[in-house]
């Protein structure tokens, strides 16, 4: 340890003496100081408050000095100071300097080595064929709506002419939103079991014509299987103007069954039942397996059930008749289909279950 000398003489030419020692003491210190830790050291070994050798000086020398040199022996101590403190500057500079160098390096990046490949996702098979689906009525003049996933009782039943306790509802079964006793049932909430309801919410949203599709998440009290799942996807479509003709839904899916699984496919309209739809029907296509041979995809008779369909009930015209739906002025057809169903067989997929399970070997074989 560096000791500081104790001052007899207090004449300038002794104090410049004595601080020409110090400073050659202090810079040779500073020029041996290599790295973050050795100028560390020098700093506090001069500069720390308490027992720095500044703050030595400053006791021994200052308040040891006679009165009339306190002020010779002052202004040398801040000389002093000043001196030390750039010295310190220097020094960590020039060490730092070096601690940076030797940092970069170890953290060397060898820029010839092979990048990493971070793997692309991939469209999910569902989305990517609703769609598709969508794009094909876009190019026929449809526009694009949705709705709200969860729906009331009246939209998703009632106004599509489903009255309260009605035996088609139990073929919809779906969830309610608790707590709703006092509401009127009209208004209860429920998470819609299909995308209907918007059909209504469009024709209350704009006068006739309309042409919408009608992409959208919908739920259903089903036990999941290899062709069942409690959420799924459907497609719905509705166009009302003045005579439309149940020709104009044939000729409208037959074309959209055309674009969307190939030009060789047929399509025929067989009757069913919905209660918004008056007559209603379930459109079937040629198996593209068999080509209408007999196969077991479709249990060998030679038709694929896709989607259902019909024309709009006047009943349903009743609920939105505010809004310029006069049935006796207009008329017209409506469709919904599921989009994974025709998903799996657009691409041979046997269980519905893989679209939901996220394992990438299935899904980025649809990218
Ligand atoms: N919403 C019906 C269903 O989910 C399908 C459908 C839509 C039928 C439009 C006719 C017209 O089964």
């Amino acid at each position: 340890m560096y000791i500081v000398p104790k001052l007899e003489d207090y004449s300038p030419a002794a104090l410049d003496k004595a601080v020409q020692e110090l400073l050659t003491a202090a810079r040779q210190e500073a020029e041996a100081a290599a790295g973050e830790n050795e100028w560390r050291a020098f700093r506090d070994r001069w500069m720390a408050r308490k027992n720095g050798i500044l703050t030595q000086i400053n006791d021994l020398w200052l308040k040891a000095a006679p009165g009339p040199s306190k002020r010779e022996v002052g202004a040398r101590v801040n000389q002093l100071k000043v001196q030390v403190e750039e010295y310190v500057t220097v020094a960590q500079q020039r060490s730092s300097g070096s601690a940076s160098k030797s940092r970069l390096e170890s953290e060397r990046v060898d820029i010839t080595l092979p990048g990493i490949v971070r793997p692309l996702g991939a469209e999910h098979p569902v989305i990517k064929t609703m769609n598709e689906i969508v794009g094909v009525f876009r190019a026929m003049g449809f526009s694009v709506a949705e709705g709200p996933e969860i729906e009331t009782d009246y939209y998703n039943f009632e106004a599509l002419n489903f009255p309260p306790n009605h035996p088609a509802r139990d073929t919809q079964d779906t969830l309610f939103i608790a707590g709703q006793e006092k509401k009127p049932q009209r208004d209860r909430l429920l998470l819609r079991t299909h995308t209907s309801p918007v059909q209504i919410r469009a024709m209350l949203n704009q006068p006739p014509p309309i042409r919408v599709v009608v992409p959208g998440k919908v739920h259903r009290a089903d036990t999941a299987d290899a062709t069942h799942s409690p959420i799924f996807h459907q497609v719905e479509g509705l166009a009302v103007d003045t005579n439309i003709t149940f020709c104009d839904l044939k000729g409208t899916l037959d074309h959209a069954m055309k674009s969307l699984f190939g030009s060789n496919v047929k399509t025929r309209f067989y009757p069913s039942f919905f209660p918004f739809t008056e007559p209603s029907a379930d459109v079937q296509v040629t198996c593209f397996k068999c080509g209408g041979k007999g196969c077991r995809l479709c249990k060998m008779s030679g038709w694929i059930e896709l989607l259902g369909c019909g024309m709009v009930d006047p009943n349903v015209f009743k609920f939105v008749e505010g809004n310029g739906y006069d049935a006796r002025k207009i008329s017209g057809f409506a469709f919904g289909m599921g989009v994974e169903r025709i998903t799996m067989l657009k691409y041979g997929i046997d269980d519905i279950q893989l679209f939901y399970q996220g394992d990438v070997r299935f899904l980025e074989q649809f990218g």
